[in-house]
């Protein structure tokens, strides 16, 4: 019986605090506050165009919610300055607990898939970057159906596409509309819950485990 794990790579395998650091280049103490509005645009600008049915790349949604925390923070980023921050987003490394974890998953005979909201070309990109690529199988982008998660569309592919039982189809991720997604379209979640303070919407849908760290992982599945 095979097992196929789904992960989310932004915030679950990839730390994006690098882009912090890059922005503290650009614009100094206000990189922080900058990165949560960026972030939170990013993924406000998936769940728009998906309702919409407008469907335009991650690469898109990240560098027009750029656009916007600039504009909204009057941050005056020039083009270059731009440029530098989207590229920053490709080099960014791995969690601490990601390499050694996944090569347990792997040695268990489980198959590993990376399953992103970007695009296969900025999946493969970060993947190779961090040095982990090796672990996993293709790369399953939400591109390919141009909708974004938590379009229950997604989650079903993940399952066709892995050709195993919604059962043995788990998706791990930290982010938590992520997991709902995934739970209510019928597959099995792992919520990594990195951080202290980190609260799952009180909806009704469970996730199937919690975790505190990746290197739980391998106990679990
Ligand atoms: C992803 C976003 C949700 O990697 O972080 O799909």
């Amino acid at each position: 019986m095979s097992i196929a794990l789904a992960f989310d790579i932004y915030g679950t395998l990839i730390d994006p605090h690098g882009v912090v650091t890059e922005l503290q280049n650009h614009i100094g103490d206000r990189a922080a506050e900058f990165s949560r509005v960026w972030r939170e645009k990013q993924l406000e600008y998936t769940w728009r165009r998906s309702l919409m049915q407008r469907y335009r790349d991650f690469g898109v949604c990240t560098r027009q919610a750029l656009d916007y925390a600039d504009e909204l923070l009057q941050t005056e980023l020039d083009e270059s300055a731009k440029n530098s921050l989207m590229q920053a987003y490709r080099v960014l490394p791995a969690y601490e607990d990601v390499p050694a974890s996944l090569e347990l998953l792997k040695n268990k005979g489980h198959r590993l898939y990376p399953f992103s909201n970007g695009t296969v070309d900025m999946v493969t990109a970060v993947l190779e970057n961090a040095g982990i690529e090796h672990f996993f199988e293709n790369v399953i982008s939400v591109d390919s159906l141009q909708t974004f998660k938590p379009d229950p569309g997604v989650y079903h592919h993940v399952i066709q596409v892995t050709n195993v039982t919604a059962e043995n189809c788990w998706l791990v991720s930290s982010n938590g509309f992520d997991v709902i997604g995934a739970v209510s379209a019928g597959m099995k979640a792992a919520w990594l819950k990195r951080f202290d303070g980190v609260v799952l919407d009180p909806w009704e849908f469970e996730p199937t485990q919690v975790i505190r760290s990746l290197g739980e992982l391998p106990q679990v599945v």
